[in-house]
């Protein structure tokens, strides 16, 4: 079985003090219970925003089992961008993985369908992990069309890749309606279909396919047990780092049954 990914994206949150206590305390924690590995069959993985990259690979080392993550990056490798940051020099900061078209990130920052595309590219061929978020919003679920709209949205962004390109991407499925303050915890019933639908797209071809959208400690073990579903992407529940140790442990017991 692949590991289960169990990850984190701190979306603008924590000051540098806050970020090295969280980063500390969870290198601390696989030092002393897993030898410095990850729990068995489990991935973690940890997205800082970007101020906080360099930091958080000086405390976890290079050789941690934690993936290092980034929350966006530009599809050129330099160049007049103001503002943006490249995969290169994501890289260089010590990102091994490249979050992609989160909703937020579509809906505040002119994210497309086509810029997931030119993003996921860039990630590949610097040899990087693209995270892909796909996701529908309450009307299109409303209106009965989530799965279709979701299978848009990733093969327009993964379209045309090689199937060793394939492998190497993570697909994050996180309905809007389900994500953030504004969002309520799906029901499994309610994600049966769209991971069925995503399964029979991308199950063996892809690295993982991740459901976050307020997961909580409550909710982490029934997700995990949905069909296809190998990994869980979370935001709040994760921010405090007991909460995310109980997630790796949730887990940890999940790929262990
Ligand atoms: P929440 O877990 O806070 O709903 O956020 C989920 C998310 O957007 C992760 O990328």
């Amino acid at each position: 079985m692949s590991p289960l990914w169990i990850g984190t994206s701190w979306k603008m949150t924590k000051t540098l003090a806050e970020g090295r206590a969280w980063a500390e305390g969870l290198r601390d924690h696989l030092a002393s219970t897993h030898d410095g590995q990850a729990p068995a069959r489990v991935q973690p993985f940890v997205i800082p925003p970007f101020t906080a990259t360099t930091t958080v690979r000086g405390i976890l080392g290079e050789d941690s089992p934690v993936l290092l993550g980034v929350q966006n990056a530009h599809w050129e490798d330099e160049g007049a961008w103001t503002g943006e940051v490249s995969v290169p020099q994501a890289k260089d900061a010590g990102a091994q993985v490249v979050e992609i078209g989160h909703s937020e990130r579509r809906e505040h920052f002119g994210e497309t369908v086509e810029t997931t595309q030119l993003k996921v590219a860039a990630a590949l061929r610097h040899g990087l992990t693209p995270l892909l978020c796909i996701g529908e919003s309450a009307e299109v679920k409303d209106a009965g069309g989530s799965s279709e709209f979701i299978l848009a949205q990733a093969a327009g962004a993964l379209d045309g890749l090689s199937p060793e390109e394939l492998s190497r991407v993570v697909i994050a499925y996180e309905p809007i309606w389900a994500i953030g303050e504004k969002g309520r915890p799906a029901v499994v019933e309610e994600l049966v279909e769209p991971f069925a639908a995503l399964g029979a797209q991308y199950s063996g071809e892809v690295t993982g396919l991740l459901y976050g959208g307020s997961v909580n400690l409550d909710n982490a073990a029934d997700l995990l047990g949905i069909e296809h579903v190998t990994g869980l992407f979370v935001g709040r529940t994760a921010w405090r780092l007991e909460g995310y140790l109980e997630l790796l442990r949730i887990a940890a017991a999940h790929a262990a049954a």
